[in-house]
């Protein structure tokens, strides 16, 4: 039976902050980070808090009082894991999204949908009371937005108002550093407003003469009127904003907001602080995504500042979810068996059970493999596994991995689980782009036509408008999915020879095809544009615009073990990654240990994973110097800090993803939404499988670990049953013999003894 769970947005504000509280209409709209109720036996879930004990009374005073009988489950649990950046939540009104899914959750236990409007209007009453019982003031926006999704007008002490969100408004946020504190910062504003009324009155005016310009442009249907507007405002809303900071001296607009802010500008795009400023986020809007994503690279090249993935806007409110958040840890997985392991895989992500057959051997029959390559003569099977323990920017998943290597999912698993003592990994993603290469070399045969090199490099320069649109018009589809062509850079190699890159954002394919397209497009019209020779057209798979970045901080404690200290073994892992940095050879070595993990989850999810290993090695190749994809450094307070970057050219569409049965499955367990996403988990498994290796290495050293874990299969293989595999291991493992025939006599011996 599906478990019950559902879902409520964040919020952000567009425009009206402040001005909301003088009475003015600000618009609010619902985000794509959601807080899930459901009953989830996760035991790291964080205990109920008193705001959704008071949304559960509510609701159940509700249910008894409507139907007389209804007596609702007990209060359930709800993970608000996805408003996390790093070790702190984002101001994206968490608990608001936590309380309106509580009261939906309940709602839908007693049969309501709680997408109907009538029964959102029940939840919106019951929720906005708990809140403001709870919470005490707020304007109350954050919980209509929860409720009801999209963007909404919303007037203090009015009913909300839904407002459509134009298609062609793009909006993006970055995170400013510092969490905004934004009860002082209202009480600052309200003092000053006390000690200067006039002032006050005149930069609230500001601001709420922005709100009613936004609105405006909010509701055009004409791009370049409606952003002119949109940038009129916002440039009223940010001089509101530095006036209101000069009257109360509470630091609103900051240097980093500032800096973000111009920067914008300077694009031609308009950005603000969303919310009471002070630091956390900031809001832009743009006519094309592309905008947002060149912000977010010149933000992060010049002030390393990272944009909140792409994050949408508009989301829907509360809903049933088809599938319940899961815990990934799931202690004694490995001891069920195939089969229990693949009851409990169904159980925690609601995939029926029968749809498992996928995993079995010849899954991929002889007529499927025979149209994938040539020559067939069968297939090679390999086995797959689930590693445990993930948890990725709050949301848990179970891992696919398929590889031949004994030792390479349980120390991932293990590694995991160690992070997670930290909080997890933290993992955000460059934009989808990718580069088509062409090719030109200067013909040889004398008196011909071609320009010399700097004239080659000339025209192409002149004509990159319409190459880009040129190479537009080769995927309309993707070009209605929001990606396509986003620059054009040529370089010269030799002076008889050039390149042509065109940096082309994919979405979520991973992109040969398209981009080989792209090039093989571009070609003739560059060589007529110059009279040079069009040779290679073709992608390059080094991936390093396309990045998953990770990282994570371990407590020491986690990593003790083996008679190690935590201290010692983090202080070895730092060194060893010293020793990586110092290199090559061991390099080399360090990186291999990554992708033993990487390359799992790429086989495992049918991705292409010579491509995924000629990206990572020429990136780490990169600088001139072979260097480890992964490093490890101790901080202030002797947490061990580790961090990957790793070009991630994968997609969850097209390619053996779609043709392999298992290989569909298995992204289906990891439930994985976009290629980003799916970067970021093989990036995680990346830098976990790194930590397992180094701390081993830097410790006991790499071979008792992997004697276990073989005398741990071979005892389980000759018959030992609960608490006899311990020991018997540890039997094993004395008598340097791991065998079969030893084990059943080492077996034979114990149960005598404990007779
Ligand atoms: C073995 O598959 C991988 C390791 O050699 C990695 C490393 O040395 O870091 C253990």
């Amino acid at each position: 039976m599906t478990r019950l769970a559902v879902s409520a947005p964040g919020k952000a504000f567009l425009i009206g902050e402040y001005a909301v509280l003088a009475g003015a209409t600000a618009l609010v709209t619902a985000v794509g980070r959601r807080a899930v109720a459901s009953h989830c036996d996760d035991p790291d879930r964080p205990p109920a808090s008193p705001l959704t004990e008071a949304a559960y009374a509510h609701v159940r005073a509700y249910l008894s009082e409507r139907t007389g009988t209804f007596a609702p489950g007990p209060l359930t649990s709800v993970d608000t894991g996805s408003f996390a950046a790093g070790a702190r939540k984002l101001g994206l009104g968490s608990s608001a999204a936590a309380v309106a899914a509580v009261v939906g959750f309940h709602l839908a236990e007693a049969g309501l949908d709680p997408e109907d409007p009538e029964v959102r209007a029940v939840a919106l009453r019951l929720a906005q009371t708990a809140h403001a019982q709870v919470q005490g003031g707020g304007s109350g926006a954050d919980v209509a937005c929860a409720v009801l999704g999209g963007t909404i007008a919303f007037t203090r002490g009015e009913a909300p108002v839904a407002v459509a969100h134009p298609a062609w408004l793009h909006v993006g946020f970055f995170d400013a550093g510092a969490p905004a504190i934004t009860a002082s910062f209202v009480q600052q504003v309200r003092a000053a407003g006390e000690r200067d009324p006039a002032g006050h009155a005149a930069a609230t005016d500001l601001l709420r003469r922005a709100a009613d310009l936004f609105r405006g442009g909010y509701a055009s249907a004409d791009p370049d009127a409606g952003l002119t507007a949109i940038r009129d405002a916002v440039a009223l809303h940010n001089e509101g904003l530095r006036a209101l900071q000069r009257l109360s001296d509470a630091p609103i607009v900051t240097p980093t907001i500032a800096a973000i802010v111009d920067q914008a500008a300077r694009m031609g795009l308009a950005a603000k602080p969303s919310g009471a400023g002070g630091g956390d986020l900031v809001v832009v809007f743009a006519a094309r995504q592309a905008d947002l994503d060149l912000l977010g690279e010149r933000l992060q090249r010049e002030h390393g500042l990272a944009a909140i993935g792409r994050l949408p806007v508009a989301a829907p409110g509360l809903r049933r979810d088809e599938r319940p958040p899961l815990s990934s840890r799931m202690s004694g997985f490995f001891r069920l068996g195939v089969h229990g392991r693949r009851d409990a895989v169904a159980t925690a992500t609601a995939i029926p059970r029968d749809r498992f057959a996928a995993l079995d051997p010849g899954s991929l029959d002889l007529g499927s493999a025979d149209n994938l390559i040539e020559n067939v003569i069968g297939t090679l099977e390999l086995p797959l596994a689930v590693a445990t323990n993930f948890r990725i920017n709050g949301r848990d998943f179970l891992v696919p991995m398929a590889v031949e290597e004994a030792s390479v999912v349980a120390a991932a698993s293990n590694a995991a689980k160690m992070i997670r003592a930290g909080g997890g990994f933290f993992a955000r993603s460059d934009p989808p782009w990718m580069v088509a290469q062409v090719q030109l070399t200067a013909p040889r045969a004398a008196g011909s036509e071609s320009r010399p090199a700097d004239l080659a490099v000339a025209a192409i320069t002149a004509a990159r408008a319409d190459l880009l649109a040129l190479a537009d018009s080769a995927h309309p589809r993707l070009i209605a999915r929001g990606g396509g062509s986003r620059d054009l850079l040529v370089r010269v190699l030799a002076p008889d020879m050039l390149v042509v890159d065109v940096v082309v954002d994919c979405q979520d394919a991973m992109g040969a095809n398209l981009l080989n397209t792209i090039a093989e497009v571009l070609a003739p019209r560059l060589s007529d544009m110059t009279g040079w020779t069009a040779g290679l057209r073709i992608l390059s798979n080094l991936a390093d615009r396309r990045c998953a970045h990770v990282t994570c901080r371990v407590p020491p404690n986690a990593l003790a073990g083996g008679g190690f200290s935590g201290a010692a073994a983090a202080a070895g892992i730092a060194s060893a990654s010293r020793f990586a940095e110092l290199d090559p050879y061991r390099a080399a070595t360090h990186n291999k240990g990554v992708m033993n993990g990487v390359d799992a989850v790429v086989l495992a999810t049918g991705n292409d994973w010579r491509a995924m290993e000629a990206g990572a090695h020429a990136y780490a190749g990169l600088t001139g110097t072979y260097r480890p994809l992964a490093t490890w450094r101790l901080d202030a307070e002797g947490w061990l800090c580790g961090a990957i970057s790793l070009p991630a050219a994968v997609g969850v569409v097209g390619g053996a993803t779609k043709v392999h049965p298992a290989a569909r499955l298995a992204l289906e367990i990891l439930g994985a939404t976009s290629g980003a996403e799916l970067g970021q988990v093989m990036a995680a498994v990346g830098l976990a499988s790194n930590l397992a290796a180094l701390r081993a290495l830097a410790t006991e050293g790499i071979q008792r670990g992997h004697m276990s874990l073989h005398a741990r299969a071979v005892a389980l293989g000759a018959g030992a049953l609960g608490p006899e595999v311990d020991l018997l291991v540890h039997r094993l493992v004395q008598s340097a013999e791991i065998k079969h025939d030893r084990a059943v006599i080492l077996l034979h011996e114990l149960r005598s003894e404990s007779r």
